[in-house]
């Protein structure tokens, strides 16, 4: 199974950059910029990768990220990734990056963006990657801020497909940011967010109802709202679904729980992420392995949920038509 599901080609649609900083890299770039960790070695730095919510990952992951300075250090960053899962068989990522975590901190938003965009370029070039670019609001911020950050993108609209929501999400639901959100709509952004990764599934219907959201990241909570998963079945709301990333952050207290199977059971458009990959443990082959045995390693399901990845994606229908084939000729094998 673990050959099949290498060999199977796929889409990534939920995936922080900053949360592909691997540490040796971390250690690596630390030293290019003269700053000094507070870990004394990689191995305690991966020691403190122990979370018991989102909020105790969220603090080391900004805490990470301060490390990324120059655009050569966003290129860095994003090549070590598609590297990585150019060999996974990825054919199309939808990449997230939060431009707060780095305007906030003095880095410009040009820098952080041109980094990331030209080393997917170049990915694209090289490995046959394609990508699109969606840039997170950090939803613990103000809507001030998040205005902001939208008039920023609003001069790299070639560079950024889409706008999204992210960060801690108690306390943060998406009516927060309902203005502008619209904004982001009129101006041609496509929409995602974050939602019922912790939060109730009235952030869901919110995300869907507010903010008009074209797919759901997480959405693990809608299962407690049987209407709300018939209202995602009838309009095919596809649910980025992380399972690395929900047993990490005790969002699902043990893999043989995990809702992917019941979400698929009920109809819903789910598909396999891996969020932050770095921190949780695994890129997107070790997300499907870690799911394969609940599914029953039933390869057409595995199949299933390549093809929602990228039915799901923010892509041309010829491009879904050419993807989709492709899965159908592998599993024909
Ligand atoms: N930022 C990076 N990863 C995140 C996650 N899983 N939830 C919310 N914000 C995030
Ligand atoms: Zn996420």
């Amino acid at each position: 199974m673990k050959q099949f599901i290498a060999g199977l080609p796929k889409a990534e649609l939920h995936l922080h950059i900053e949360g592909t900083f691997e540490p040796e890299l971390m250690f690596k770039l630390a030293e290019r910029n003269g700053i000094t960790l507070p870990y004394e070695s990689v191995e305690a730095l991966h020691k403190a990768y122990d979370f018991s919510q989102l909020q105790d990952f969220l603090d080391i992951y900004y805490q990470g990220m301060n490390v990324l300075r120059t655009e050569q250090d966003f290129y860095d960053l994003t090549w070590a990734y598609l590297e990585k899962v150019a060999k996974e068989a990825v054919r199309h990522v939808e990449i997230f990056y939060d431009p707060q975590g780095h305007v906030d901190r003095g880095v410009s938003f040009e820098t952080a963006l041109n980094g990331i965009h030209s080393a997917l370029v170049q990915g694209e070039k090289e490995f046959g990657i394609s990508f699109g670019i969606i840039m997170c609001f950090l939803r613990h911020l103000d809507e001030d801020a998040a205005f902001g950050t939208l008039d920023s993108a609003l001069a790299h609209k070639d560079k950024i497909i889409g706008v999204g929501l992210d960060s801690s999400e108690m306390g943060h639901p998406p009516s927060k940011f309902e203005r502008v959100f619209a904004k982001a709509r009129d101006e041609g952004f496509h929409i995602v967010a974050h939602a019922g990764e912790e939060g109730p599934p009235e952030y869901i219907v919110e995300a869907l109802d507010l903010l008009n959201v074209e797919r759901v990241d997480h959405g693990n909570t809608c299962l407690q709202d049987p209407e709300l998963v018939k209202r995602l079945v009838k309009e095919q709301i596809p649910l980025t679904v992380c399972p690395l990333s929900n047993t990490k952050l005790c969002v699902v207290d043990d893999m043989k729980n995990h809702p992917l199977p019941e979400m698929l059971k009920l109809g819903l458009k789910a598909m396999i992420n891996s969020d932050d990959p770095a921190y949780f443990g695994g890129y997107l082959n070790e997300n499907y392995e870690a799911v394969s045995g609940i599914l029953g390693d039933d390869k057409e399901t595995l199949a299933l949920l390549a093809k929602n990845s990228f039915t799901s994606a923010f892509i041309s229908q010829d491009a879904k038509d050419g993807f989709v084939a492709e899965v159908e000729a592998y599993i024909k094998g």
